[in-house]
């Protein structure tokens, strides 16, 4: 990595009205936007481009394409500041290169897409160079579906709009948009997002509409950005990845006729029971941070998606809990769900809650396990009563902005 002067960038000093969300260019130093843009690419941009920006990020094996060699100084030379800020905001077409490049332009201020340009020319030991005058640090306004979208969007599903619609969604999801860049169909595309192939079976229409309009009004921190995808193709993609239900295997989980929601609540949170779900799980603020938050996941996941996700944790595992195993050059073995990734260390998080940080420059080896850290037991723990009483509680857990 280069060295930076600690100095501050004079580009303009007639900048006289500025709104609260302005930051001039004469307030922020080099420095500062370096530190502000390394960790938006270790979360936003590492999986494909390396956490040392060498373009061999975990995801780049299931691309038909390879990310840039950001570390590559002839490349980079070839490139202005105005390009790489064009690249980020909109994606590869806007500069006519691949579409497995995202936009992050719907997610990210313009302050944090300049950072990232500053931040990605230190990894070629260059500096940048053009700053505009000011910098604004609003992200962009997170779309809320109102109540109108929400009844247009119930006629279009009742005229047969979920029917109608699959071959324009497939050739947005498959060819226009950015998607198989991290989600996978069929054994082709990234590994960052969930696979789609049974999408239908795992989310219902409602919550796509709301996902798909904007993932950060549910998960702000997601790496998934906004794909700024007009109401149109939200709903075309929606009918093509309804349609999509992948091949049955075996027989579905038979769901007890009468069930106890409050009797799955307290299994849910009783940490000297059977189930001892919040050891890793948490609702509403209450419970472990292992495994994903819950709060929602009765409208985020079909009935058939939560009976598997319990009886067998393993067959998809929410995407960004993997279970991570690292050895260590002195020989030490870890594994457990990363947490808190940066640019020097991460940590892993083990069953039992215990965390260990690791240093980047200690690793030997990093692998991916495709085995979930939940138990794979309660198919014979829990009786069938039991796994219906913790359905219809988790069946209560709603979100839905309107
Ligand atoms: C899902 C994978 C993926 C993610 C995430 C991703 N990129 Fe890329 N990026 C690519 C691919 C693939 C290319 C190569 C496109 C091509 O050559 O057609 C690329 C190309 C680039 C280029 C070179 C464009 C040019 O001028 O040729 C830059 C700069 C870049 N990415 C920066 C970033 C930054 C910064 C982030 C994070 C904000 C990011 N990328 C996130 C996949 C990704
Ligand atoms: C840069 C990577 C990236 C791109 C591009 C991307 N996704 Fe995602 N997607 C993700 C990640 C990561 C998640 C998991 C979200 C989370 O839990 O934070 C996700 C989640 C999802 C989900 C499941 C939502 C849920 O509740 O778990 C769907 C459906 C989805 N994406 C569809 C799409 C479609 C359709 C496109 C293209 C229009 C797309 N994605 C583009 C990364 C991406
Ligand atoms: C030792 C920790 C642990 C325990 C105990 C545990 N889980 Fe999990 N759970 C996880 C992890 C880690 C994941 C994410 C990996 C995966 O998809 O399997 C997960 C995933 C899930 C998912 C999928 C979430 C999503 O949105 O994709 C559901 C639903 C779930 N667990 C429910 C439960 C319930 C109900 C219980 C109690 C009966 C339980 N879990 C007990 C660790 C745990």
């Amino acid at each position: 990595m280069t060295k930076f002067n600690f100095r501050f960038i004079f580009l303009t000093l007639a900048v006289f009205s500025l709104s609260v969300s302005q930051i001039s260019a004469e307030e922020i130093s080099l420095d500062t936007l370096v530190k502000k843009g390394g960790p938006l690419f270790v979360h936003y941009c590492s999986h494909c481009h390396g956490i040392d920006g060498d373009g061999e990020g975990f995801n780049a094996d299931y691309l038909d394409r390879q990310p840039a060699n950001l570390t590559d100084a002839e490349f980079m030379a070839k490139r202005k500041d105005s390009r790489i800020y064009r690249v980020i905001k909109k994606g590869g077409p806007e500069v006519r290169k691949s579409n497995l490049m995202p936009s992050f332009g719907n997610t990210l201020s313009d302050l944090e897409i300049w950072s990232l340009v500053a931040f990605v020319r230190t990894l070629s030991g260059g500096e940048i160079k053009e700053i505009p005058k000011e910098l604004d640090d609003k992200r962009p306004e997170i779309k809320k579906i109102s109540k109108k979208d929400w009844d247009g969007f119930n006629a279009w599903k009742k005229a047969g709009g979920l029917d109608s619609d699959a071959g324009y969604g497939e050739l947005l999801v498959n060819n226009k948009k950015s998607c198989p860049a991290c989600h996978s169909i069929e054994d082709e595309g990234g590994a960052l997002g969930p696979d789609l192939t049974r999408a239908g079976l795992l989310y219902s229409p409602e919550w796509l509409y709301q996902w798909l309009n904007n993932p950060q009004a549910v998960k702000p921190n997601t790496k998934m950005p906004d794909q700024g995808l007009s109401d149109k193709e939200v709903k075309a993609i929606i009918s093509f990845l309804t349609g999509m239900v992948g091949e049955d295997e075996e027989e579905p989980f038979r769901v007890a006729k009468k069930s106890d929601p409050k009797n799955g609540k307290k299994l849910f949170f009783d940490l000297e029971g059977k189930a001892k779900c919040a050891k890793c799980h948490s609702i509403n603020q209450e419970g472990g941070i292992i495994g994903p938050d819950l709060s929602f996941v009765g409208s985020s996941r079909n009935e058939s998606f939560i009976i598997e996700s319990l009886l067998d944790p393993s067959k998809v595992l929410t995407s960004g809990y993997s279970t991570v195993s690292v050895i260590t050059k002195d020989g030490k073995f870890y594994s457990g769900i990363q947490k808190n990734e940066k640019l020097e260390s991460f940590d892993l998080i083990d069953e039992t809650g215990k965390t260990n940080s690791i240093n980047r420059s200690r690793v030997n080896k990093f692998k991916f396990a495709d085995k979930s850290l939940m138990p794979e037991n309660f198919k014979t723990e829990l009786s069938e009563q039991e796994i219906s009483d913790i359905l219809s509680y988790l069946k209560t857990l709603k979100f839905y902005t309107n």
